[in-house]
């Protein structure tokens, strides 16, 4: 029997690409895709509508990483098409990421290092820092990379927040239905939504006022929950104190301003970038088309194309 043709983007961890190219017959974004029916989305590269509709006979998209808006969801659920992305098999690497950016961030520790390098400490200390001992953490996003986050920090016995459009019945932690007025009442924010058109530029201005001069963001998430020229203000004038991103617009583009800042810490979206993990993300991606094809089950679809249909 002749092979499935999956058409293969972007940059899939090799193991990856390799069970693909054996249980597929693998086209790439070049090739005439009249026959793919189905597509693994990689890292860099994008599902949007054009590319979709070159592919009449399509019937399933594995995307790489839990995030999925770089797939026209809206195109493919209209043409019945399902979208599967790489949830829970990230989690634990995702918060590990997230609590040492904020560690990072709080405690100066990158550019303590740097301090270090210039051999400045042979001159004197390094300054003293913040803390996390007395602080209040307000979670924007208590999904699945949220609440492990939030574990991490229960641990360290660090108060918690959150803010969600649904108040989760099962965490004691407070939940703020209104963003605003958590952000009064906490000095450190960290951000972990979907990049939505709702959560576009969801922490703005006056988000920022209401964190304080005192006040830190952490944003492992997407860079457009984020209005950079409102963040870039609020570092430069002092409206906050410090900022740690994973994530930015124009990924890899990263603005000169942000760069330029001393109080910004800024990390090349790595929250699941080891070995371990992306191997694991690489696996669930083979596993979801596999499972499509052998006996119409996809293991992780996204909620906008549930299945089976109308699940
Ligand atoms: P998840 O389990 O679906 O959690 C998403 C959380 O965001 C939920 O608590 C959800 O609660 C909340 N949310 C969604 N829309 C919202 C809105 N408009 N306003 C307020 N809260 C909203 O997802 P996850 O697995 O934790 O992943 C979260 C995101 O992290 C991914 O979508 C991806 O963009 C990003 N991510 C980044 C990296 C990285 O390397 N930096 C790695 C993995 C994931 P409600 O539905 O109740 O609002
Ligand atoms: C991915 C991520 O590595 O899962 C996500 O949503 O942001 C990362 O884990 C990234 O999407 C790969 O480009």
């Amino acid at each position: 029997m002749s092979k499935v043709e999956v058409l293969v983007t972007g940059n899939l961890p090799a193991k990856a690409g390799e069970a693909l190219a054996d249980l597929f017959a693998v086209r790439r974004a070049n090739d005439d895709l009249a026959a793919v029916r189905g597509f693994a989305r990689g890292p860099g590269s994008r599902g949007d509508a054009p590319l979709l509709g070159r592919m009449p006979k399509l019937e399933i998209v594995a995307s790489f990483g839990v995030g999925y808006d770089e797939v026209d969801v809206n195109h493919a659920a209209g043409r019945g098409i399902v979208v599967t992305n790489t949830p829970d098999v990230l989690t634990e690497e995702v918060a590990d990421t997230a609590l040492a950016l904020l560690l990072m961030t709080v405690r100066e520790l990158s550019a303590a290092e740097r301090y270090l390098r210039a051999g400045k400490w042979l001159t004197a200390p390094y300054p003293l820092t913040a803390t996390l001992r007395d602080r209040t953490v307000g979670i924007v996003g208590l999904g699945r990379i949220g609440t492990a986050l939030a574990r991490r920090l229960d641990a360290m016995q660090v108060p918690i927040v959150y803010h969600t459009r649904h108040a989760r019945p099962d965490v004691a932690y407070r939940h703020y239905p209104d963003l605003l007025a958590m952000a009064r009442d906490v000095d450190t924010l960290i951000v972990i939504v979907p990049g939505t058109p709702e959560t576009r530029h969801l922490i703005d201005a006056h988000v920022l006022r209401a964190l304080g001069s005192n006040g830190v963001l952490v944003n492992i998430g997407r860079g457009t929950t984020i209005g950079d020229q409102a963040l870039v203000a609020a570092l430069k004038d002092g409206t906050i104190r410090a900022a740690g991103l994973d994530v930015f617009v124009d990924e890899p583009n990263v603005p000169a301003e942000l760069m330029a800042l001393p109080n910004a810490v800024l990390l090349p979206h790595v929250g699941s970038a080891t070995e371990h993990t992306r191997n694991a993300m690489g696996q669930l991606v083979v596993d979801n088309l596999w499972n499509w094809f052998d006996r119409r089950a996809p293991l992780t679809p996204v909620p906008e194309t549930p299945w089976p249909r109308g699940g």
